[in-house]
C-alpha cells in the first residue's frame, strides 16, 4: 500500500460500494468520524479494524495498523479528510498518530 489514492481504493471496495457490501454506509463521506475535530477515532478504526464478537451482527473491516507506516497513515488521513469532507485539514495528524501508536490497545494491533 503506497499512495493514499491507492490505499483508499482498497477502502473503496467496501466503502464506496453503494451499499452492495452489507453493514457499511454508502460512502466514507457519511462517516461522522472523518468530520470530527481531531483524527483520533479515525486513526483508531483504521489501525485496529472492526472485528465484531463471534455471532454478533456487524461488518468486518481489516486492521491496517501493520500495513501502513505512520507517514502513509498521515497521508491517508489527510486524503480522506480532503476527499470526503469540507472541513479544514486536521491540525496535527502526525502527533495524533504518535499518540495513538503509544496506546496499548492500538500498539497491540500493530505488528511491525
Ligand atoms: C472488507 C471491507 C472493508 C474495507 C476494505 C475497509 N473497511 Fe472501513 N469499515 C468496514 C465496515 C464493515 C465498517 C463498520 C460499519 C460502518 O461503520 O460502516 C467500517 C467502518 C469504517 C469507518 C467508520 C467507523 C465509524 O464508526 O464511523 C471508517 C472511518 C473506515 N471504516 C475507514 C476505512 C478506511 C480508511 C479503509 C481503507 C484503509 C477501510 N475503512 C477499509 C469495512 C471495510
Amino acid at each position: 500500500m503506497v499512495a493514499p489514492q491507492r490505499a483508499s481504493e482498497t477502502c473503496a471496495t467496501c466503502h464506496e460500494s453503494n451499499g452492495a457490501v452489507p453493514f457499511t454506509t454508502r460512502s466514507l463521506a457519511q462517516h461522522t468520524i472523518l468530520h470530527g475535530p481531531d483524527p483520533h477515532n479515525a486513526i483508531s478504526v483504521i489501525v485496529k479494524g472492526i472485528d465484531p464478537p463471534e455471532g454478533a451482527p456487524g461488518g468486518v473491516m481489516p486492521a491496517y495498523g501493520s500495513l501502513l507506516t505512520d507517514a502513509q497513515l498521515a497521508d491517508l488521513l489527510a486524503y480522506l479528510r480532503r476527499r470526503y469532507t469540507n472541513e479544514q485539514p486536521w491540525p496535527d495528524p502526525a502527533g495524533a498518530i504518535r499518540d495513538a501508536r503509544n496506546q496499548p490497545e492500538i500498539r497491540s494491533a500493530v505488528m511491525r
